[in-house]
């Protein structure tokens, strides 16, 4: 039995989802565990026209596979409505999502309206200090979660049910969002429009951890699907400038419902450069002809927002506070191509902090803020990689820049992705293997 999470090592981005759908090919379950559709995940699978990019913000990576169950662990937090609206994009596309294919924990949360509406008036006020959040109502929901006052997916299945909630948590949202100088909510339109969502993901919803105790029990292979990335983890991540979630490997067993001993495998997905989109201290960010280079060729722009994203070197004192959080058990390396055509690279081994020499960081902003980067440089190549299968057919310079990122963060190189389609793809150690 395979238990495998695939993570993100850095602020998100990083190629997870290309990851999770190469993966499934041989996983029998796929779970989403944290965050929700501030995600966004993008599969380039090959059809009868071509290439077909499909971005996915809540449904699990694994529904192009037919014969995967997914599944949407407790800790995931959903607007249904653009559950419904992934759900018809898939259909238009000739992917009828049926509810034997797709299942949803009744104790995950709903982001509502008031959520999101939250969400904007709290980043418009802050100005400057702005997080640069999705604006899709993620930190609200969250915390109405931890507060006791959200609405879970069981409350839309009974009308009064989901009006004896809203009566008692609306007044309070209200009251902030009027002190935002935002509109308020009224109830009763509110129970009507999501009594009929409710019923319309009726179908959808299952005992999730149930399923996931009785795959694991039959030996079947499943497949955890991390969402943002461990800098971005609401406990250590480079807080405030953070999501709301537990991004890194212990969420799987929090947000999915499994014993923290279930996990056989934790993945690192990691760009060979770095990215980080919202605010926040990014210290091998290029704000120069190098970062723009990055962004134009590895099309950096974000998947869910389409904001342009920050681009800087490979970042290993980052990546060896991911590892720390997560215990990486491999590393993919993503976007390798991107680097192709650079007369140089470089890779942050240390930051040097008030004079200080720092290789592993907690990652708390003030330092951060303050870290100046102690590069090593390498050479660059200009051969077109896309097109390489194994290890051996890189370049020299380009296989350089793997084995230094594995000495320098300590994990071992498993998967090399040079292309957004699943075959761009060399692949050394696979955990399904
Ligand atoms: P995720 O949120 O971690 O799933 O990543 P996103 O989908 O938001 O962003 C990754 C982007 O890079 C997507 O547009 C992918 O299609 C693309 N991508 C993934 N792997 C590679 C790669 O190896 N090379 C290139 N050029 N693009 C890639
Ligand atoms: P995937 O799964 C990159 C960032 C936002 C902002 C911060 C808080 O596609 O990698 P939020 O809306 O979550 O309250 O925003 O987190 N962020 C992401 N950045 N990829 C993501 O998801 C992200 N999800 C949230 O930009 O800085
Ligand atoms: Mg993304």
């Amino acid at each position: 039995m395979i238990a495998c999470v695939v993570i993100g090592a850095q602020w998100g981005d990083e190629g997870k989802g290309k990851v999770v759908d190469l993966y499934t090919r041989r996983a029998d379950v796929v779970a989403r565990f944290q965050g929700g559709n501030n995600a966004g995940h993008t599969l380039v699978v090959d059809g009868p026209d071509g290439p077909v990019k499909t971005v996915l913000h809540l449904i699990p990576s694994g529904i192009l596979h037919d014969d995967t169950l997914n599944l949407i662990g407790s800790g995931v937090s959903i607007d249904v409505e653009v559950l419904f609206g992934e759900l018809e994009g898939l259909a238009k596309g000739g992917l009828e999502v049926t509810p034997d294919r797709l299942r949803i924990c009744p104790d995950a949360h709903v982001i509502m309206p008031y959520h999101c509406a939250l969400d904007h008036a709290r980043e418009a006020r802050l100005e400057g200090g702005r997080i640069g959040t999705t604006g899709r109502g993620i930190g609200p929901c969250y915390e109405d979660r931890a507060a006791r006052r959200g609405v879970r997916i069981r409350d839309l299945l009974d009308a009064d049910r989901l009006r004896a909630v809203l009566e008692r948590v609306l007044p309070e949202r209200n009251a902030l969002l009027t002190w935002h100088g935002a509109e308020a909510f009224e109830l009763d339109p509110l129970v009507e429009r999501f009594a009929t969502l409710g019923q319309r993901i009726a179908p959808f919803i299952a005992d999730v951890r149930g399923e996931l105790a009785a795959a694991i029990e039959r030996g079947d292979d499943v497949l955890f699907e991390g969402a943002q990335g461990s800098l971005l983890d609401v406990g250590h991540g480079t807080y405030p400038f953070v999501t709301s979630s537990y991004t890194t490997s212990g969420g799987v067993a929090i947000g999915a419902g499994v014993p923290p001993s279930t996990l056989t495998h934790v993945v690192a997905i990691a760009k060979a450069y770095c990215t980080r989109v919202g605010a926040g201290p990014f210290p091998t960010e290029l704000d120069d002809a190098v970062g723009q280079q990055l962004r134009d060729a590895g099309h950096e722009y974000g998947s869910t927002t389409g904001r342009p994203r920050r681009c800087g070197w490979f970042d290993a004192v980052a990546l060896r506070a991911a590892h720390r959080l997560n215990g990486f058990t491999s590393l993919a390396i993503t976007k390798l191509d991107v680097l192709s055509g650079l007369d140089e690279v470089r890779i942050c081994v240390a930051w040097e902090v008030d004079g200080k020499t720092i290789e592993v960081s907690d990652m708390d902003v003030v330092e951060v803020a303050k870290a100046v980067p102690v590069y090593v440089t390498l050479p660059g190549w200009t051969e077109d990689i896309t097109g390489v299968r194994h290890l051996d057919q890189l370049p020299a310079a380009a296989r350089r820049v793997l084995t230094t990122i594995e000495e320098q963060t300590g994990v071992p190189v498993g998967l090399v992705s040079v292309g957004p389609e699943r075959d761009q793809t060399i692949e050394i150690l696979s955990p399904f293997a």
